[in-house]
């Protein structure tokens, strides 16, 4: 079956603008040492400790060269597309997007190793991976991917730039997790992490961790789903 991309996510829209401001004000969000310390933070240490162990942001997955590779393979054909800005009613803004079902060595490479460190084993996958190309204007508003075509784990790695996962508990929008993702990393979300709570890819203007400004340029995701159980 093909899923269309579109039918990944749906936009809560409750969620929507909620956390803006908590950015800005940098002393309600100090660092929370955690696995990959300096790269979590929330609005409470507790939040950091639950959901922080259904979260990973492992910094350097890839090398230089394998970004380089996954670009070789994906400008040609996204190059072809205009980003798309104005569909009020679309989760992301300032995108294009493609899926990819073979890769060149070095990238399938890349793709075994993504597979073996987030999904359990024998998990089955959603056949094509799912590449995203924001605009350095571009951005995506709070969203749950569709439980109806997705699984318990979504992983990505960002090519081109650093840029800031916001994730909102859905039911609760006070609690909440910044994710500082380095250009290069492999982000990892799962169950409540994934189920239960929004995420988004802060805009530029937006785009303050831990109150420190993180600019964001264009952004390649290559993101990796597993199939509802
Ligand atoms: C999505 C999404 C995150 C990313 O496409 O549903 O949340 O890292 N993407 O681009
Ligand atoms: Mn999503």
């Amino acid at each position: 079956m093909k899923v269309p991309l579109t039918v990944l996510r749906r936009v809560q829209t409750a969620a929507v603008f909620s956390g803006h401001l908590r950015s800005l004000s940098s002393g309600a969000s100090r660092p929370l040492p955690l696995r990959d310390q300096a790269l979590i933070s929330g609005s409470s240490r507790e939040l950091v400790q639950i959901v922080g162990s259904q979260v990973e942001v492992r910094t350097a997955f890839i090398t230089e060269e394998e970004e380089g590779a996954f670009l070789r393979e994906l400008e040609p054909g996204l190059r072809k597309k205009r980003y798309e800005f104005d569909h009020w009613d679309d989760a992301i803004h300032g995108y294009r997007e493609t899926e990819r079902v073979t890769w060149g060595a070095s990238c399938e490479e890349v793709l075994k190793r993504v597979r073996s460190v987030a999904f359990p084993e024998g998990s089955p996958l959603l056949g094509p991976v799912h590449i995203l190309d924001l605009d350095k204007a571009g951005y995506i508003k709070p969203h749950i991917d569709s439980v109806k075509f997705c699984g318990s784990t979504i992983a990505g790695l960002s090519l081109l730039s650093d840029s800031i996962m916001r994730l909102v508990k859905e039911d609760a929008t006070s609690e909440w997790l910044d994710l500082l993702l380095p250009r290069r990393s492999l982000y990892i979300l799962r169950d409540q992490a994934r189920f239960n709570f929004t995420h988004e890819i802060l805009k530029d203007q937006d785009s303050v961790f831990n109150g420190q400004r993180v600019p964001r340029l264009r952004r390649i995701s290559v993101i990796c789903r597993n199939l509802p159980g």
